[in-house]
């Protein structure tokens, strides 16, 4: 697969009628970080893509959605006790992973969050993500229950 091949857009209201299906998808295998029914599912984009539609984007290859980030250009955190950017949840399709394209959304979300601090929280045990979050500069910060938040710093 060539990754110039995959375009990254904003994503549209019209859009995040797959988006429930996705991320039950993504989740299987570490299903304790996912929702847990789709009707839960479809609460939870719905909530994400309220918090800042502006901040929605998704990865496309030949028309079809096989990724995608929300993001929130105004997120309080109560660990900085301010407004920072916040990277609420990222997928990529199983079948198009470690090609690049969760870095490429990220990079995205990040440009349009342009802030000087990225807050995310991710399951403690899921490694790659950790992993991908750590090679854009992400640290590691505290670790609450099973989550674990990691903040980038600019
Ligand atoms: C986390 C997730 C979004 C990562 O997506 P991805 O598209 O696989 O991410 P990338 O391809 O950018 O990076 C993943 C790995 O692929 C590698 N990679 C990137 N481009 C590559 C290429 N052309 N060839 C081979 N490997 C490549 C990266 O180096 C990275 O490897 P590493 O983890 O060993 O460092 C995806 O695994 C997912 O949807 N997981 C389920 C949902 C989830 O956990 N979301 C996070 C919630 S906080």
């Amino acid at each position: 697969m060539k990754v110039e091949r995959i375009t990254i857009r904003k994503g549209s209201r019209e859009d995040l009628q797959k988006m429930p299906h996705m991320l039950m998808e993504a989740y299987r295998g570490i299903e304790e970080y996912g929702e847990k029914d789709i009707d839960k599912a479809r609460r939870y984009i719905e909530g994400l893509y309220q918090e800042d539609p502006e901040c929605f984007f998704v990865a496309e290859i030949e028309g079809e959605i096989i990724g995608f980030i929300f993001c929130n250009r105004f997120w309080y955190s109560k660990f900085e006790h301010s407004q920072v950017g916040a990277i609420h949840e990222i997928v990529v399709v199983p079948a198009y992973r470690h090609e690049g394209i969760g870095k490429m959304l990220i990079e995205k979300a990040m440009e349009a969050l342009n802030s000087s601090k990225i807050e995310l929280w991710v399951g403690e045990k899921n490694k790659e993500a950790i992993k991908l979050y750590e090679n854009l500069g992400f640290q590691r910060k505290e670790k609450i229950g099973k989550w674990l938040r990691m903040v980038y710093m600019a």
